[in-house]
């Protein structure tokens, strides 16, 4: 599995499809490399179908080549109109139409650049999506579905392109892949499987002999530590809550940086329980946290010249007789009291703990994932996150990588005006806004707990974190939003911070 990407070079067993993606005004076989006899007789065969390139247009024919069985001309319109985003969707059709036709060894050639990154950035977002194209969410199926997996998607390699430097563009593919499947299979995993506990526990033996040191917090850490908020959202369930602690330094770090991820196991919404329909994909709401661990792992592989702490704070918010009810007020680990206005506003109570208590690791730059509001998948769709920042530069800089990275984010309104809709009569604050203005509310929130003089930046990922059926090509289920973005964030950090 982990070869699943390959450069291509003839081999010996013909392959079950060439895939060209073809654009307007150019020769289908323009920019890539085949040999000569392929080269006049597939050429031939397009000229014969009479392939123009257009947007959308798809043509199948047997091969004429002995190197391939099909060719699948896939094409994409005006070459200058192409971006990242495209392409992206572009293979994640191609790959689902592989996988439909039951073709297990593709060749893909793919001559275009996005008119948006660097030629390197295309070729690697490329390779990143065919890393991808055989995920499966199966570990609870008794017969996994082994028939429309494809097992092998051959790269052809394009003029002027080294094998050495495609080489080593598909060994960083492979490597952020294993990164977006970690996220993704915690993502997938019920809430009776992957309990806190369960999660502590995972990420503890992940990071066994690893540079990342990791501390699990229970209940009685939780206490001590004055980690109320946490505390609070899990007294309605029987699995305890967990805090846990990834913490990797550098010798010399050149910036410190704070990873917080929403970790909600399950969120029935607690006694201000939600509707029955679609509450089973409250499962991801642990989201965050699996991006927060697979950057770690990113982390802990590369070892990158900074400080960086992942806090996962781990609960299950279920109603029962001794959860937390509204009304209820709560004092947080920075002595700010919250009123409970609304149990299923969680999120909120657990990751301004963890940014408060982030303070005493000095962050420059704080940046948390978390599935927030569904008022935020309401604004957005599953396009694009939600972006609140509290710096400008660390904002363009998440808006650009996040472009190129195709993790898309979009800067929201972090603003003072909206702190009167958390006033409560009895505390300092209340939890939950009324129905408008409620997403910037819920940044105002979290904005009251951010250490000082940290950067800061919150992603909302409700609407990107999973999608409940196929999207832009997406498999249902957990997306694994936030690893590619993250990985970038460390790697230009770690150059330049
Ligand atoms: N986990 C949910 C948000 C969510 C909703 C994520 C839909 C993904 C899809 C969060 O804990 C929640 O329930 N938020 C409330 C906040 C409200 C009570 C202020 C919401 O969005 O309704
Ligand atoms: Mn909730
Ligand atoms: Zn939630």
């Amino acid at each position: 599995m982990a070869d699943l990407v390959q450069l291509w070079n003839a081999p010996d067993e013909p392959l079950d499809c060439l895939y060209l993606v073809t654009h307007e005004g150019g020769g289908p076989l323009d920019g890539i490399v085949l040999p000569g006899a392929d080269r006049k007789a597939i050429g031939h065969t397009t000229a014969e179908l009479g392939v123009r390139g257009l947007e959308g247009e798809v043509l199948v024919t047997a091969s004429p080549s002995r190197n391939f069985r099909r060719i699948a001309c896939f094409g994409i319109g005006k070459a200058e109109e192409f971006t990242v985003h495209s392409l992206r969707k572009l293979l994640r059709r191609v790959l689902e139409q592989a996988g439909h036709n039951r073709e297990y060894q593709i060749a893909v050639a793919l001559p275009v650049a996005a008119r948006d990154v660097a030629p390197d950035q295309a070729r690697a977002v490329a390779l990143g999506e065919l890393a991808l194209a055989d995920y499966r969410f199966d570990r609870f199926r008794s017969r996994p579905d082994e028939a429309t997996k494809v097992d092998a998607v051959h790269v052809v390699p394009l003029v002027g392109e080294d094998e050495t430097g495609l080489g080593a563009l598909v060994e960083r593919a492979r490597r952020l892949d294993a990164l977006v499947r970690l996220a993704r299979d915690l993502g997938n995993r019920p809430g009776n499987d992957l309990t806190p506990e369960a999660f502590a526990t995972e990420v503890s033996a992940m990071f066994a002999g690893s540079a990342v040191r990791v501390t699990v917090m229970g209940a009685k850490e939780l206490e001590k530590e004055g980690l109320r908020g946490i505390l609070a959202v899990g007294r309605g369930s029987v699995q305890e809550p967990r805090m846990v602690r990834l913490e990797y330094r550098a010798k010399k770090p050149r910036a410190a940086l704070v990873l917080v991820g929403k970790g909600v196991t399950f969120d029935a919404g607690g006694i201000s329980l939600k509707p029955a329909a679609e509450m089973a994909e409250m499962k991801h709401d642990m989201a965050g946290a699996a991006a927060v661990v697979a950057a770690m792992r990113a982390v802990a592989e590369k070892l990158p010249p900074l400080k960086v702490v992942g806090l996962l704070p781990l609960v299950e918010n279920l109603p029962s007789g001794s959860a937390l009810k509204p009304g209820d007020i709560v004092t947080m680990v920075n002595g700010t009291t919250v009123e409970v206005d609304n149990t299923d506003a969680e999120g909120r109570l657990l990751l301004a703990d963890a940014m408060a208590y982030a303070a005493r690791f000095h962050p420059e730059i704080v940046v948390d994932l978390a599935t927030l509001t569904g008022a935020c998948k309401v604004a957005l769709g599953s396009e694009l996150a939600g972006m609140f920042a509290n710096n400008d530069l660390l904002a363009q800089q998440l808006e650009r990588l996040g472009h190129s990275t195709g993790d898309r984010v979009w800067r929201l309104p972090l603003l003072p005006e909206y702190r009167h809709l958390l006033r409560s009569e009895w505390a300092d604050i209340k939890n939950s806004a009324g129905r408008w203005g409620s997403l910037p509310a819920s940044a105002a929130f979290l904005a009251r707990f951010v250490p000082e003089k940290a950067r800061w930046a919150h992603l909302d990922i409700a609407g990107v974190a999973y999608v409940s059926r196929s999207h832009n090509g997406l498999p249902p289920g957990a997306t694994g939003f936030g690893v590619r973005l993250l990985m970038a964030l460390l790697d230009e950090l770690a150059e330049k911070p």
